[in-house]
């Protein structure tokens, strides 16, 4: 017996052509996020979209938008996102020296407030922050591009979140993001993730939907 996780379909993956299927796809899959990932060419090599975009993306989903900033600065930008429907708001420690201050502020400003570490950052320095997060997301990949193969060090990365959360704030999150998909999906959840995030794994699918609930059949 597993608790089943909140899958989480990453629309970088997505075709933006076709959006609204894609979107429909994913709620009737039974996705419970939606993961947008935003990436500024500075923090990541890549680029992908701001506050506009997610918020005409709100007008065709109901899903919780769970925003993953892949951004230098994040706390210039965290407010433009809350305003356009994004519920949940995820950025990168290594990319602010203020994390603390960051994380109150998202939570002040009505949304769930998360950090996000890279490979090379230590769950360890998540001690001095540990309540103050409503997600903690374990990055499984290096941060920027879809498709990439997962880092099995992840694993343990979630056990050590998992037993970090359980003993100082049981409530939050803790997601897991980064060449994720069945082969995987359920070790992730007995190491104790809450949230999978799936990109390729989903919307590279020919049905996205089939792909999810055939993924949710595996995780019960
Ligand atoms: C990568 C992003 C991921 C990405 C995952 O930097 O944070 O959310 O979309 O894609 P897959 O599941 O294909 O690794
Ligand atoms: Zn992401």
């Amino acid at each position: 017996m597993i608790r089943p996780p909140i899958l989480a379909p990453s629309v970088l993956s997505a075709d933006f052509a076709r959006i609204a299927q894609e979107l429909d796809a994913a709620r009737d899959g039974g996705a419970r996020y939606l993961h947008l990932d935003v990436m500024d060419g500075r923090f990541v090599p890549n680029i992908t979209w701001g506050p506009k975009i997610i918020g005409d993306l709100r007008k065709l989903s109901e899903l919780v938008f769970d925003a993953h900033l892949m951004i230098v600065e994040p706390e210039r930008y965290v407010d433009d996102f809350r305003a356009v429907g994004c519920d949940r708001i995820t950025f990168h420690l290594e990319a602010t020296p203020h994390a603390q201050r960051l994380l109150a502020h998202i939570r002040d400003g009505g949304a769930k407030a998360g950090l996000a570490l890279c490979p090379q950052t230590p769950v360890e320095l998540l001690q001095d922050v540990i309540e103050d997060c409503d997600t903690v997301l374990v990055m499984s990949v290096n941060p920027g591009f879809s498709g990439q193969r997962f880092i099995p060090r992840a694993l343990d990365k979630v056990r050590e979140a998992r037993a970090l959360v359980d003993r100082r704030n049981p409530a939050c999150l803790i997601e897991v993001d980064g060449g994720v998909g069945a082969e995987n999906a359920r070790d992730l959840v007995e190491a104790g993730a809450d949230a999978l995030v799936m990109g390729s794994a989903v919307f590279g699918a020919s049905d996205p939907a089939a792909e999810l609930r055939r993924i949710r059949a595996l995780l019960v």
